[in-house]
């Protein structure tokens, strides 16, 4: 069992802590990264996921959402999202999406990226982006460059960069 909440200030250290083990310090490399830095994820759209009872209970996951310019359409991109090794494969992961995904449609967000793996991803809905279509701030494999509409129609809008909103 595990209970999904919005992340808060005190929960940043235990975040970044489950980042750099899922992640190693590697992740500050990632193209990914170059739509985080200089931008501020969506409060609303940041999440935690707990597990246990009063002393025992522990961070055990943790998901972010990011706007961001897909080829022309306002939109988000997804992650990083990880989850303690010690309980992976138990819904955590796509538990946390769906709700992300649920909320973020509910806030009006027409179309999600990310960069990962597709067969994980497309238990949510997400499928690869033809190649050439959009390119991303910095070297990608296009076989793990994926989008979701939320907006059926949405991804139709979306040719060229991705890019990060104008300040
Ligand atoms: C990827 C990650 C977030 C998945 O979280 P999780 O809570 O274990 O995932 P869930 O329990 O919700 O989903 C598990 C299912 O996805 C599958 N799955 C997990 N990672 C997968 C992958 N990379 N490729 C394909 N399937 C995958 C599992 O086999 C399982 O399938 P099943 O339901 O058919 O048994 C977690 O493994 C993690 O933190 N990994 C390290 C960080 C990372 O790689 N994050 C993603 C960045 S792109």
């Amino acid at each position: 069992m595990f209970e999904i909440e919005h992340e808060r200030p005190e929960h940043a250290a235990d975040i970044e802590a489950l980042l750099d083990l899922s992640f190693g310090p590697g992740r500050y490399a990632k193209a990914a990264q170059r739509l985080r830095e200089g931008n501020k994820p969506i409060p609303e759209l940041c999440y935690v996921a707990f597990q246990g009872e009063g002393a025992e209970r522990r961070l055990v996951g943790s998901l972010t959402f990011w706007p961001v310019i897909i080829g022309g359409v306002p939109g988000l991109m997804l992650g990083p999202l990880a989850v303690v090794p010690a309980i992976r494969g138990q819904g955590v992961g796509i538990n946390l999406m769906k709700r992300g995904l649920e909320d973020a449609r509910a806030m009006g967000f027409r179309l999600v990226i990310l960069v990962g793996d597709q067969n994980y991803y497309v238990k949510v809905g997400f499928g690869p982006v033809p190649p050439g279509r959009l390119t991303m701030p910095g070297p990608v494999d296009p076989w793990r460059l994926l989008f979701r509409e939320l907006d059926m129609g949405a991804f139709g809008h979306a040719h060229g960069p991705i890019t990060k909103p104008r300040a």
